[in-house]
């Protein structure tokens, strides 16, 4: 099972604070944007992952993931020279895919849900056919919409209706078997100019090998394409973890939780990097509850 972040785009509606970094590095809180979906890939259980960015941008990611194995991961990376779509990424990603089943999640979305680690780790253990998860939109109009039978099977999909046939939309985040490779190979661009992850999900719906899985009311689904976005999903991270006391998509955490780091190598990068941050004195209270002392929680942040 193979993980692919997709963190590439132009991010236009952003600028001017995209004139020189991907959005995707940019705070959501208290973290980079990009830590969201990386947690999810965690949580799910993948370790092997492919980041795509825009040539500009890859070195960015290079410098802040490394190899992964502080994380116990494996990172490996790869160019999109020009956003020509989502679906292009599974052509980048052939080598890597290989004959394996892939998640690809899209670099700017972020989820959050009661029991999402054991939907996403079920999801992600199928091997055949394709997965997407859907959530509804007041505003389907803007989005990729699925249309399901009484059984939530698809029977529809369609890019940007102007007339939609229902209010779920496809979110970031999608399973696909080694097929989906020759089908975005077989794609022609859109109307935009763009191979569409829309069209992938077509063809996965004419064989009824496309599966869906519904993020109902009990979920978040946020992106951070625009300012309003963005600060909308800071204000959301921030009063969950300030009331909580527990942070969202810290990838120590994660990786500690599931036995990929021990304690020791946790200790170790609060000291190196993290020594005067609230985030260290977060991954201190977390270290300090694995190894048995008092449940501390992070230290509330004013
Ligand atoms: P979008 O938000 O649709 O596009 P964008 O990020 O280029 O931003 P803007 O519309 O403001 O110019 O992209 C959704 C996500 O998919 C985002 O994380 C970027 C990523 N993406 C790519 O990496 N390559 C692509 O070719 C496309 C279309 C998107």
């Amino acid at each position: 099972m193979k993980g692919i972040i997709l963190a590439g785009g132009s991010g236009s509606r952003l600028l001017p604070m995209t004139l020189t970094a991907s959005k995707h590095i940019l705070p959501v809180y208290d973290k980079p944007l990009v830590y969201y979906p990386l947690a999810l890939l965690m949580l799910g259980g993948i370790r092997d992952i492919l980041v795509i960015s825009s040539p500009r941008d890859l070195g960015h990611f290079k410098a802040l993931f490394g190899s992964g194995a502080q994380w116990g991961l494996r990172f490996s990376y790869a160019e999109q020279p020009r956003p020509e779509g989502i679906a292009q990424a599974l052509i980048i990603a052939e080598e890597f895919i290989g004959s394996d089943h892939c998640v690809l999640v899209l670099g700017d979305n972020i989820f959050y849900g009661h029991s999402l680690p054991e939907l996403l780790s079920n999801a992600f253990q199928k091997t055949k056919g394709a997965t997407v998860f859907v959530a509804p939109v007041a505003d389907p109009q803007r989005y990729g919409v699925l249309e399901m039978d009484d059984d939530g099977k698809p029977i529809s999909i369609e890019e940007k209706p102007t007339v939609p046939r229902s209010h779920w939309a496809v979110t970031g985040l999608y399973v696909y078997d080694s097929r989906a490779v020759a089908i975005a190979k077989s794609l022609r661009p859109s109307a935009r100019g763009e191979l569409e992850i829309t069209a992938v999900n077509a063809a996965y719906i004419e064989t009824s090998e496309l599966n869906a899985v519904k993020l109902g009311r009990g979920f978040a689904w946020l992106d951070a394409g625009t300012p309003d976005s963005m600060l909308d999903a800071a204000n959301f991270v921030a009063t969950l973890e300030k009331r909580q006391g527990f942070k969202i998509a810290v990838p120590e955490e994660i990786a500690l939780r599931l036995g990929y780091i021990d304690a020791a190598e946790l200790a170790r990068v609060i000291e190196e990097r993290y020594r005067n941050c609230d985030y260290g004195q977060y991954l201190s209270g977390v270290l300090a509850q694995a190894s048995g002392g008092a449940p501390k929680m992070a230290k509330r942040t004013r």
